[in-house]
């Protein structure tokens, strides 16, 4: 595989800035970009309004754009979703319903879990969709529609660009549902789909913190555990903020449900406990910002990742607020995952750590 740095001292550094173009191409494939219609690459070999239920399941950072994903289909699609990781969905003999859907994502679509939870799909009698970003894989071969990723090879062990383009790709499923399903109308979809050709100009846009991101990680990188927060679909987002810090800078973390703070992990807030918010102006951004008064008022330092109005209107003391570009408030983690990602590959930087390839860490996990 002939794949360089470029001009990047990471891989991971390079897949991170690789993201407006690779998810502008995978859009490209999923959309008629001049009519701002979805145009999936293959016909589906079934109905949405036949199916009652969607199973999605992955493992780690693909999990969370699964379960990012889970939002879309339930409001824009009115489907209820119910999200999986693999190794769970396998063993516990969930009962699944003959003729539903079941999707699976996964970069490398050799993970074993994955896979195995893909047969146990098929043996029950569901469709089958991958989200796959390598197309010879077993679990591409295995399922009956691969739904390709394009973000090209991904040598940095942690997921990133694979992460945005997984995103773009359920978004515009579940966009595809919605108006299979009559939930979305034609302007709907005009609209919803000018929304994802924004999406790669305004992760362009987002890196303008990068300088900002650099210097920020320099005092993450003196804490012992870093806490992030989020609601909606910020919420996975911030799951796999924690999952990134962890796995390439070794410094604890753990993303919450922003409204499960006071449900136990406040205990953990002192003047030690970074914690990162994330939370665009949208329509829970009132709720999180109360989340975020409670994490001040116990002397917590909070990282507030937002937009222009989110950060006019965040009024909390020890606030190191990231401004990131206005949008609208639907496909926000495609945009949210730059600083989330840049975070935690510049503390690792700081730490000396081995970013590309993390103790312990396989690229793609093939056995149980
Ligand atoms: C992500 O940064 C991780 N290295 C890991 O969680 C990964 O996403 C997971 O192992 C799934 O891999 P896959 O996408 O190849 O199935």
């Amino acid at each position: 595989l002939l794949v360089d740095k470029a001009n990047y001292r990471h891989f991971m550094a390079k897949e991170i800035h690789e993201q407006p173009e690779v998810v502008g191409q995978t859009l490209a494939r999923y959309v008629d970009m001049a009519a701002k219609r979805i145009a999936l690459p293959f016909e589906l070999p079934f109905d949405f309004n036949d199916i009652k239920r969607i199973s999605i399941t992955a493992c780690g950072t693909a999990s969370y754009a699964g379960h990012v994903a889970k939002y879309w289909f339930e409001r824009l699609a009115r489907m209820p979703v119910e999200i999986d990781v693999a190794s769970e969905l396998r063993y516990r003999e969930a009962p699944l319903r003959k003729g539903d859907l079941a999707i699976v994502i996964s970069q490398s679509g050799e993970t074993a879990d994955t896979l195995a939870a893909l047969r146990y799909a098929k043996a029950q009698g569901l469709h089958t969709v991958s989200v796959v970003n390598v197309p010879t894989s077993t679990i591409a071969r295995e399922s009956e529609t691969v739904l390709p990723t394009l973000a090209g090879p991904e040598i940095g062990v942690a997921s990133t660009k694979t992460f945005t383009c997984q995103l773009m790709v359920m978004a515009a499923l579940a966009v595809a549902a919605g108006k299979g399903r009559g939930e979305l109308s034609d302007l709907d979809e005009l609209k919803l789909v000018g929304e994802l050709i924004e999406v790669p100009r305004l992760i362009a846009a987002a890196f303008a913190i990068e300088p900002q991101i650099e210097k920020l990680a320099r005092d993450i990188a003196k804490s012992r555990a870093v806490l992030y927060l989020g609601r909606g679909t910020s919420f996975p987002l911030a799951l796999e903020g924690a999952l990134k810090l962890k796995e390439v800078s070794y410094i604890h973390a753990e993303g919450y449900a922003a409204g499960e703070l006071k449900h136990g992990p406040i205990a953990l807030i002192d003047e030690s406990m970074p914690v990162v918010v994330i939370a665009p102006y949208d329509r829970v951004f009132e709720k999180t910002v109360s989340n975020m008064q409670e994490v001040a008022a116990r002397g917590g330092n909070i990282i507030l990742m937002t937009d222009a109005t989110g950060a006019s209107e965040a009024t909390v003391d020890s606030l190191v607020t990231i401004v990131l570009p206005d949008m609208a408030a639907t496909f926000t983690p495609m945009v949210y995952a730059i600083p989330v990602q840049l975070l935690a590959y510049y503390t690792a930087v700081v730490m000396g750590a081995d970013v590309d390839q993390p103790r312990n860490l396989a690229k793609s996990v093939t056995v149980e």
